[in-house]
């Protein structure tokens, strides 16, 4: 982005912060925040410094513009030992926790086993804090996959920029039938939560979106009042009133879901790991559903890989002009630190169709 101006778009030029250092933000969610009378972007994502590991937590850069990126800093960080508890600046964020709640915390924050993936952030209005949720994962204590933990994972803040209080990890929603299918997750691990994110309707309603059922179903789920558990208890919880199930059994993750025009669009790509695939995109009246599927968003050459993207969100740049730009990671599985991203304009079409041209270099105008 040599002017500031200037998108690179499906180039997928490297992107830098203020200070010249590469974005370390992947999976991420860019919004606007209001903080202390002063509205900014925000660009949370994961830290892959390191690569895969050791985990790198979740990364914050903060904007006037979109393209002037300040450094926030490690917003969630992780750790070494369960001894970093004792450093002061876990002492300062957890205070004193006994044993049992470090060892709890310690699972989904150690740097060498855990994954930190596609966290994302909201603000709560009435509780005054902004509330993340990541998809935690990693080799714990039976179960030495990278993903077969399969949590949500909370932390909440004053403050978009931290330091954030990890909370815990959870399973979430499953469909209560003991002998339907759910793929490589099985019964035991019903619930199971894979790539995930969040969407904070206008009537301040909050929704959790998720892959479940070993990646066959996409679980759209209510959030409580202070956006930190579900809305409804898990085993009591109402299937297509608390939570929804969709797109059964066709593999779908890398949700993104925004408003627009009284209509509900939710992006998503197929279930390849790092290597890019089709999209899809489905329409609805209601961040539930039920959702109609609209085929694929990409109309140019490149868009079996969806120009070797795989969406991470869509930013609401002016809801009022219809500008809102889809940012998808261009995964780099040999170097993950170098993994980029694609910025696209949507363009809105009649019938609540939408498109994601291939463009290079592109700017708002
Ligand atoms: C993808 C997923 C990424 C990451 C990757 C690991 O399917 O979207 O967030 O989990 O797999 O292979």
């Amino acid at each position: 982005m040599p002017d500031n101006k200037t998108f690179s778009g499906a180039a997928g030029e490297r992107m830098y912060d203020t200070k010249g250092k590469l974005i370390q933000a992947h999976g991420g969610q860019i919004q606007k925040f209001t903080v202390n009378g002063t509205k900014r972007w925000y660009w949370i994502g994961e830290d892959k410094t390191d690569g895969y590991r050791p985990c790198g937590g979740i990364h914050m850069y903060s904007s006037s513009d979109l393209f002037q990126l300040k450094d926030e800093g490690v917003i969630l960080r992780t750790m070494d030992t369960i001894e970093d508890f004792m450093l002061p600046y876990f002492k300062q964020t957890y205070g004193d926790l006994d044993r049992i709640e470090q060892e709890r915390l310690f699972v989904d924050l150690d740097r060498q086993n855990c994954v930190i993936e596609r966290p994302k952030i909201i603000y709560n209005k009435k509780t005054g804090k902004y509330v993340i949720w990541f998809h935690a994962d990693g080799r714990c204590s039976g179960s030495e996959g990278d993903y077969g933990k399969a949590k949500a994972g909370v932390a909440i803040a004053d403050s978009p920029t931290g330091n954030f209080r990890f909370l815990g990890s959870y399973k979430l929603n499953y469909h209560n039938d003991p002998t339907a299918d759910y793929g490589f997750d099985g019964w035991e691990n019903r619930g199971s939560v894979r790539d995930m994110n969040l969407f904070l309707d206008k009537d301040d309603t909050a929704y959790i979106i998720y892959s479940s059922e070993g990646n066959r179903t996409t679980y759209i789920s209510k959030l409580n009042d202070a956006y930190t558990a579900l809305a409804a208890e898990r085993d009591t919880a109402r299937e297509g009133i608390d939570f929804t199930r969709n797109f059964i059994g066709a593999y779908k993750e890398a949700h993104a879901m925004f408003h627009y025009k009284n209509k509900y669009y939710l992006i998503q790509s197929g279930c390849t790991g790092w290597s890019p695939n089709p999209a899809s995109y489905a329409v609805a009246d209601c961040p539930m559903g039920p959702w109609k599927e609209m085929g694929d968003p990409c109309p140019d050459v490149g868009k079996e890989t969806t120009y070797d993207s795989q969406s991470a969100c869509v930013i609401p740049v002016e809801e009022e002009n219809g500008i809102y730009v889809y940012m998808g990671d261009r995964w780099n599985e040999q170097d993950l630190a170098d993994s980029r991203y694609v910025w696209l304009p949507i363009q809105f079409l009649p019938d609540s169709r939408i498109a994601l041209p291939r463009m290079e270099n592109w700017t708002f105008n």
